[in-house]
């Protein structure tokens, strides 16, 4: 049986060579290649090579070599129609069913889609040429003010369509092209016997898939007319499920850097006589990173992340995410981070992407989330807050098991014991489908752990049994009982009673945030070594109560010369700052920190203490908090409207850039 090379194509796209050997050899990465005992002979030492960018591997002891089916037959003894009808299972794509004669059709069939794509080719050059002649001046006006530079637009072919006539038809016409083919393949459309330009006064982003073929467009608008895109319709050549947006730009980019990895190597193997080949520790780029995506929602998302110097970045067209998104990205990297935009929808999508890439999870491909603020995606983002803020999320993103909770999390209301109990069956539900036992044991007790820490801070606020006055609640704990009666006397007249979780009211999440943002001060407070790591993003803790904003100034002043634990703790009471630090000792923080308690050594403190930043800042949505009574006194009232003026001032200026 003969298969479409496009069939054949399509199941290589999505089944990454690397993970399907790594399947049946332990291979260990150097450089661009994985190594390993060689399954095809007996040996000691590892010979046997597999290169995931050209999609082969090689034996230098036996000489073994070849793709991925020559793989599966050689290991497997399967011919090349098992090969293809097993490794099409693999990548969940349905075997084309084939009858006598389909040779012929099949071949007159490439032909036709290969004359497709000419004229598509065509039509992209005509709407990269309208956008950098006169017709184009407002959609260039338009880029250059979302940031966009003309490098950018080259390489990502971006078009435009004149708004007036129907210029492109009567180019084609002109031109003698087939335009019947034309609506076929989305350029034009036809009413009443009359052509017609399918795209009208819209920026165009020309489509490709992952080997580079032009498949079809998107198409924005500059201004009013609804929708906001317009896309080609789908046709044989587009399917939109098939099809990631950027994938095509990071395989050339990964190409790129494969290219300079390479002559630099060559380059130090000529100045030091050292042989090419295992570059990675020198060649920060070579490694894992290289191997990463990052699913985001918009084209300009993709744009702007690649601009930015992240060229990982995928999105899909416009629809839903599927499974079939995921196995093609997965067939593409082993590190996938998903990054949908910050919003109730983009939360939503994000949890059905989680879903649907449950059974696609294995102990070698990393799948994570990084959570924007309400109201940003990343294009938005790198705007607002640049290049190195990206970098931190990017660095620091939520783990699966942080992203499950967290986003199975939102819009429940867990100060109720039902939509706890709800939570935790999400989460089970989520975990069953991880299909290997082990792995799924083992998330299974990583999500047990990260519910306890998640849901530690509501049970607390539920222990406290009507009756009791806060004052015996907080002192009937252990240690400090001391300062915590104080402090907790001293909550009843300054209103600060709600900020404690021993208070009798639900905790609702402004209140966890700030109990959050203390827990930080609170972490340096017990590791002063920390504090100069660190002191840049310790000043930015929005710390909304007045006696932990002085605390943190005083511990500013206090650590510049270095002190160990008891010594700040004695300078801090001497410099009056009790108030702060009976706050910082309260038992609902005492909580939060209880994975704290198992870094022991400095670098994972701190590096744990930055990621808690992170989301933490990131998760700070200014606007949840919102009226004054929710605020200790007037001036942190006052404060935080200043920071909320000042972002809103922020999006005012990119929204006039917008729509200038
Ligand atoms: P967004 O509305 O988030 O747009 O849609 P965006 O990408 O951030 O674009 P800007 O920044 O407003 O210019 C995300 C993606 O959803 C699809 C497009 O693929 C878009 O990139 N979409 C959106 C449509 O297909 N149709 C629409 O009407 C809107
Ligand atoms: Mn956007």
């Amino acid at each position: 049986m003969r298969f479409a090379d496009d069939f054949v194509e399509q199941i290589r796209d999505r089944v990454s060579l690397t993970s399907y050997v790594g399947r049946h050899v332990a291979l260990r990465r150097t450089g661009n290649r994985l190594v390993g005992r060689c399954p095809f002979h007996e040996e000691k030492s590892p010979s046997f090579q597999v290169s995931e960018g050209k999609g082969v591997y090689y034996c230098f002891g036996c000489g073994a070599k070849g793709d991925l089916f020559q793989f599966a037959m050689a290991y497997h003894g399967q011919t090349f129609a098992e090969a293809v009808s097993a490794l099409a299972a693999e990548a969940n794509l349905p075997l084309p069913t084939t009858n006598p004669g389909d040779e012929a059709r099949m071949e007159q069939q490439q032909h036709k889609s290969d004359k497709m794509r000419q004229l598509l080719e065509r039509g992209s050059q005509w709407f990269h040429q309208q956008l950098a002649e006169s017709p184009g001046a407002s959609a260039r006006s338009y880029l250059t003010a979302r940031g966009l530079s003309q490098q950018t637009i080259e390489q990502f072919e971006l078009g435009f369509a004149p708004s007036d006539g129907n210029p492109l038809s009567h180019w084609l016409q002109k031109q003698q092209l087939d335009t019947t083919a034309a609506v076929e393949v989305g350029l034009l459309g036809k009413r009443d016997n009359r052509f017609f330009d399918w795209f009208r006064g819209r920026i165009i982003f020309p489509i490709r898939d992952d080997r580079g073929r032009l498949c079809g467009f998107g198409g924005r608008v500059l201004s009013g007319d609804q929708p906001k895109y317009l896309n080609s319709p789908e046709s044989p050549l587009f399917q939109k499920s098939h099809i990631l947006y950027g994938l095509h730009q990071v395989k050339q980019a990964r190409q790129a850097g494969q290219k300079s990895v390479k002559d630099s190597a060559k380059d130090s193997a000529k100045t030091k006589g050292a042989a090419a080949g295992s570059t990675d520790s020198s060649m920060p780029h070579a490694g894992s990173s290289q191997r990463r995506l990052i699913l985001v929602e918009g084209y300009l998302d993709v744009i702007a992340l690649h601009q930015a110097g992240f060229p990982i970045a995928i999105a899909p067209l416009g629809t839903a995410i599927t499974a079939d998104h995921l196995h093609l990205a997965f067939g593409h990297c082993d590190h996938l981070t998903i990054c949908l935009d910050g919003d109730a929808a983009g939360r939503r999508a994000a949890l059905r992407t989680l879903q649907l890439a449950m059974p696609l999870i294995t102990e070698s491909r990393q799948l994570d989330y990084i959570r924007l603020p309400t109201g940003d995606d990343p294009d938005s983002l790198l705007q607002r807050h640049g290049q190195s803020a990206w970098q931190k999320l990017q660095d620091a993103p939520l783990t699966l098991e942080q992203a499950i909770v967290s986003l199975n999390a939102e819009g429940l209301d867990l100060t109720k014991p039902a939509a706890r109990a709800k939570l935790h069956r999400l989460v089970r539900d989520l975990i069953g489908m991880i299909p290997d036992p082990v792995l799924r044991q083992e998330y299974h007790h990583a999500l047990a752990q990260q519910l306890a820490t998640w849901l530690a801070p509501y049970q607390q606020t539920m222990h406290q049994l009507p009756g009791k006055s806060n004052a015996g609640a907080a002192s009937k704990n252990n240690d400090g009982g001391k300062n915590r009666r104080s402090y907790a006397n001293k909550n009843a007249q300054d209103g600060f009673d709600s900020f404690s979780a021993s208070s009798l009211h639900p905790m609702p999440p402004a209140r966890l945030q700030q109990l959050q943002v203390a827990s930080l001060l609170r972490v340096l407070m017990d590791h002063p070594d920390l504090w100069a790591d660190v002191a840049e993003e310790a000043m930015q803790l929005p710390l909304q109560h007045p006696a932990l904003d002085r605390l943190r100034g005083a511990m500013a002043e206090a650590l510049c010369a270095p002190l160990n634990t008891k010594a700040l703790l004695i300078e801090l009471q001497n410099r009056g700052m009790q108030d702060g630090i009976s706050l910082l000792q309260q038992p609902a923080i005492n909580n939060i920190l209880a994975p704290y308690q198992r870094l022991t050594d400095s670098i994972s403190l701190r590096q744990r203490w930055q990621a808690d930043w992170h989301h933490l800042m990131v998760d700070i949505d200014l606007n949840t908090i919102a009226t004054p009574g929710e605020f200790p006194d007037q001036e942190a009232w006052e404060r935080f409207q200043k920071q909320r003026l000042a972002q809103e001032q922020r999006r005012q200026q990119i929204w006039q850039q917008d729509n200038s």
